[in-house]
């Protein structure tokens, strides 16, 4: 549990809804082979949208490889539900993130769920991940895509994999030493008209920044696109229409972002 509340008394008051909160992670008798990353308190918000996470390697160990990002999305007042358990072995699929899409839907709204905006899903993941969040691409229950240090493996299926997705898709990548580079920038640019998609390369490399404090600037430009995508936060649309990744040392193109 990590708790960030350094701003002044007036600050925290103006920024009731939004500020970061102490989180929590561990595994809902009611999903078994996830981990939900939350607020502590649910109530601190009063809609708290979705993330459905994939890890790197499709590995079932979301907090060995990704821990501090995802805390970071918690904090920020948004549910994550990340495929595999702490500590898990073996491998998650594109299934797996569909039983979390699933549980989201059933789930929120009820009981200690009221809080839960069922209808504001993003499907999202790193590297193998990403290709598990593709995976949803064809789910009208999923409002967003992340893509973070991925791109469909395979050039002959991209375009009919981007073309299904009907929804706001954005790509975080580490530059050109990122293994996957070619495939998210090939990706970035199948993107269909007039869906509102950026893409970000930071330089360095594929792991990112997920283990860094706060999950680094992977966990910052993250908090932002989701806060902004899924609950219309506007403070958090800065990040990538003014200048605020550039600012960072995102080097990013964009189209239409007017369309969130
Ligand atoms: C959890 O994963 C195990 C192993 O992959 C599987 O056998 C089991 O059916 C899963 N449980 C649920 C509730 O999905
Ligand atoms: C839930 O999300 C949908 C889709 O983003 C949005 O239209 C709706 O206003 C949200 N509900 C609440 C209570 O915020």
């Amino acid at each position: 549990m990590r708790t960030f509340l350094a701003c002044s008394p007036a600050l925290v008051l103006i920024q009731a809804a939004t500020a970061q909160v102490a989180t929590r992670y561990y595994v809902d008798d009611s999903l078994p082979n996830h981990t939900i990353f939350r607020p502590e308190d649910l109530g601190a918000f009063d809609s708290i949208p979705v993330v459905v996470w994939g890890n790197g390697a499709c590995s079932a160990d979301p907090v060995g490889g990704h821990g501090p990002f995802l805390e970071e999305l918690a904090a920020w007042g948004i549910l994550v539900i990340a495929s595999g358990t702490p500590g898990g072995q073996g491998s998650t699929t594109a299934q797996t993130m569909k039983e979390a899409i699933d549980w989201a839907v059933k789930n929120a709204g009820q009981g200690n769920w009221a809080n839960i905006n069922g209808s504001s899903i993003a499907a999202a993941g790193m590297s193998c991940g990403g290709i598990e969040a593709y995976g949803q691409n064809e789910d009208d229950r999923i409002s967003a895509f992340g893509i973070f240090n991925s791109g469909t493996l395979d050039a002959s299926k991209t375009d009919a994999t981007l073309a299904a997705i009907k929804t706001p898709i954005f790509f975080f990548l580490g530059g050109q030493s990122d293994i996957a580079y070619e495939n998210g920038m090939r990706d970035y640019k199948a993107v269909p008209e007039g869906l509102p998609s950026w893409v970000g390369n930071l330089n360095v490399g594929h792991g990112g920044t997920y283990q860094e404090p706060r999950g680094g600037l992977f966990g910052k430009a993250g908090q932002h696109y989701f806060r902004w995508v899924l609950r219309g936060e506007q403070a958090a649309s800065s990040y990538f229409l003014d200048g605020g990744a550039e600012a960072d040392g995102w080097a990013t193109q964009s189209k239409d972002l007017d369309k969130v």
